[in-house]
């Protein structure tokens, strides 16, 4: 099997854990399970998920009850935050994941609820993890439930104000300073790499990890998470919008800030790869090996969508 099949599997692999964790769309609050499931079940590339569990792999998990919860709360913490990003007040946009935008189809009362449900729901499902704990000849059940409360914690601290919303607070405001690229960088290892280092650690976490090596983790995905938002901002001006699945040229319409505005094209592209390197070698550099996150990471570098 070829990575791009590979990944494919692993993709329909995770939708399927995803599908068991959904809301059920009854009662008389229907409407919002059913926004909450339309935004979550279009698609999307599944990237938390899957280094997640590439992670958990790398560090020896085999076993993937405890980390299934984990799994489909990051991907429904990501999608609360799309739906958020993309209303009227914040980016305005009106596709995702090659559909009409939640807001535009429930109606922006309904997206706003979606969201925060989406958010609720996946400290709801993690939590299940809890119940889902039985003691095995490697781990004793405290130590399990010590695993799954600190992947918690990472859970909460990255999706809030230290981790992606912090994030999406700097990106909402008007800066008329001088356009310092700390600040920028800051911003996208808030609102972007936050969650794909809360997707690391806690697969890291949950396989048994130890404090040095998840700080290393954390340390490496974050440099993932900037060179995919970096990459982001470049597709926004290169790409088109049925390869996108959302709008292209969405960052100039809000006159964003990004690494598309601050220097050339080129540049920008070399600073993807140069940072996706130092994430690379990072990881060759661990003692454990998992060819296949490491292809996923190289093929981040020059992904189309
Ligand atoms: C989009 O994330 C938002 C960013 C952080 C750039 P993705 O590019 O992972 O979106 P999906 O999940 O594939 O739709
Ligand atoms: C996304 O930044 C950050 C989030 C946390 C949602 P963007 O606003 O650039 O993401 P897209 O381009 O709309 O996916
Ligand atoms: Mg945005
Ligand atoms: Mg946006
Ligand atoms: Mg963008």
């Amino acid at each position: 099997m070829n990575f791009e099949q590979e990944l494919q599997q692993k993709v329909v692999e995770i939708e399927g854990i995803l599908r068991k964790y959904i809301p059920k769309e009854e009662g008389y609050q229907k409407t919002v399970m059913e926004a909450m499931n339309y935004s979550l079940l279009a698609g999307g590339k599944r990237l938390r998920p899957l280094l997640m569990a590439e992670t958990y792999q790398l560090f020896g998990g085999v076993e993937l009850t405890l980390l299934e919860p984990f799994l489909s709360a990051i991907e429904m913490i990501h999608t609360y935050s799309l739906v958020h990003d993309d209303l009227p007040a914040m980016d305005n946009d009106e596709y995702r994941r090659g559909r009409k935008t939640t807001h535009v189809v429930y109606g922006e009362a309904m997206a706003i609820l979606a969201g925060d449900g989406l958010l609720n729901y996946a400290f709801e499902t993690a939590l299940k993890a809890f119940e889902l704990i039985i003691p095995t000849k490697e781990t004793s059940e405290i130590i399990a439930y010590q695993r799954v409360a600190k992947a918690l914690q990472v859970l909460s601290v990255k999706a809030g104000i230290y981790g992606m919303i912090g994030g999406q607070v700097i990106d909402m405001e008007d800066y008329n300073g001088v356009v310092e690229r700390s600040r920028l960088d800051l911003m996208y290892q808030l609102k972007t790499g936050a969650l794909i280092e809360a997707s690391m650690m806690i697969g890291a976490i949950l396989a048994g990890a130890s404090k040095e090596e998840v700080y290393k983790i954390e340390n490496i995905a974050d440099d993932i998470g900037l060179a995919f938002q970096i990459k982001d901002d470049i597709l926004d001006v290169t790409s088109t919008p049925e390869v996108l699945g959302k709008p292209v040229h969405s960052d100039e319409k809000n006159e964003k800030t990004t690494y598309v505005t601050i220097m050339e094209l080129e540049k920008a592209n070399n600073e993807v790869v140069q940072i996706s390197t130092r994430a690379m070698d990072a990881f060759e550099a661990l003692p454990y090996k998992n060819e296949f996150l490491k292809s996923l990471i190289k093929m981040l570098i020059n992904r189309e969508n």
